[in-house]
């Protein structure tokens, strides 16, 4: 990937356009099966660029519990873009489209008008869980019905592609837009895109650029995005088992609680039930021992991605049993 990104040809993006990042575009698009694609730094930008893509100042987005877009980037759909949400649904990140519809405003001068419904595929904070396809089809057609286009947050799309045996496209289809992170499991060290038609992608253009995210010679970073793409897609299977020996092993562990059978991709949530322990606190003493993990509340997250190995689940399993002891 370094090599690839030494060696990438590149040109102006902003002026007449970046080669490498054009080629990455289309290949993003054709992927998620979507007309044409943005490349953007982050994946949170690739979803505030939907947000303000899709919405006006005082409208309503429909979101799921505890969502990316309205837990984890720091109010800017608010700040950003003058937009207040609802959250719906269970602890899988899931949302029941009976209940997206009930959330629906009617055109009514006194409510706020429903600019957006946001689905997140794999759900983060539920611990990497794949939403139903018959969901994620239910959210999109109550959504369609009403006239109100549909943002999948796909940060982890490639995850649900594998856990699932459905393709990306297949995902992507009761959605209007669709953002994809190149980082995390795919392994670029930077970027997004954001998929949708040619009609979204024009607003979207504009609000890139009022965010400062139209890069210039971003040539380098799009070689390592291609590379992540056309490799790191398949071997996310690799990073699922290891997620799964790490919850089983890890379980066993008296005042450790996990759920393997919640564990469909690379995400491990693991409760800290020992008594003088708490989520943070093992945290920190994991990481004392060379092991990094995040305390989400009384949790603690793990991920499995290309830079770990079975070899560091060992490491983890004696750093946890020597503390707990
Ligand atoms: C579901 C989801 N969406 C978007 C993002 C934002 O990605 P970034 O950290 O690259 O801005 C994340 C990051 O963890 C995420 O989990």
């Amino acid at each position: 990937m370094r090599e690839a990104m030494a060696a990438a040809v590149v040109g102006d993006d902003v002026l007449d356009g970046d080669p490498t990042v054009g080629e990455l575009e289309s290949e993003a698009a054709a992927w998620l099966g979507k007309p044409g694609a943005l490349f953007v730094p982050s994946g949170t930008m690739a979803n505030q660029v939907a947000l303000g893509a899709w919405t006006e100042p005082g409208n309503e987005i429909v979101v799921s519990r505890w969502a990316h877009v309205t837990t984890f980037e720091a109010g800017a759909a608010g700040c950003l873009h003058g937009l207040q949400s609802i959250t719906l649904g269970d602890a899988d990140g899931g949302m029941d489209p009976e209940a997206v519809r009930e959330a629906l405003r009617p055109d009514f001068i006194h409510c706020p008008r429903t600019g957006l419904v946001c689905l997140e595929q794999t759900h983060n904070y539920a611990g990497g869980r794949v939403l139903p396809l018959p969901m994620v089809r239910g959210v999109g057609a109550v959504a369609r019905e009403a006239g109100v286009p549909v943002h999948l947050d796909g940060a982890r799309l490639a995850n649900a592609v594998i856990a699932s045996g459905v393709g990306a496209s297949e995902w992507c289809d009761p959605a209007d837009s669709v953002s994809l992170c190149l980082s995390k499991g795919l392994g670029a060290p930077v970027g997004s895109v954001i998929a949708g038609d040619e009609e979204f992608l024009e607003r979207a253009r504009l609000i890139r650029k009022r965010l400062g995210g139209w890069m210039r010679q971003a040539g380098v970073l799009a070689a390592a995005g291609l590379i992540a793409l056309r490799e790191g897609v398949e071997r996310l299977a690799l990073d699922h088992d290891l997620a799964q020996q790490l919850a089983q092993r890890l379980g066993e562990l008296e005042g450790l609680s996990t759920d393997p059978a919640s564990v469909d991709t690379n995400i491990v949530m693991v409760g800290v039930e020992r008594e003088g322990w708490s989520a943070p606190q093992l945290a920190e003493a994991l990481g004392e021992r060379g092991v990094g993990v995040m305390p989400m509340g009384h949790k603690l997250r793990f991920v499995t991605h290309l830079g770990v190995g079975p070899e560091d689940v060992d490491h983890l399993l004696t750093s946890a049993g020597d503390l707990l002891q």
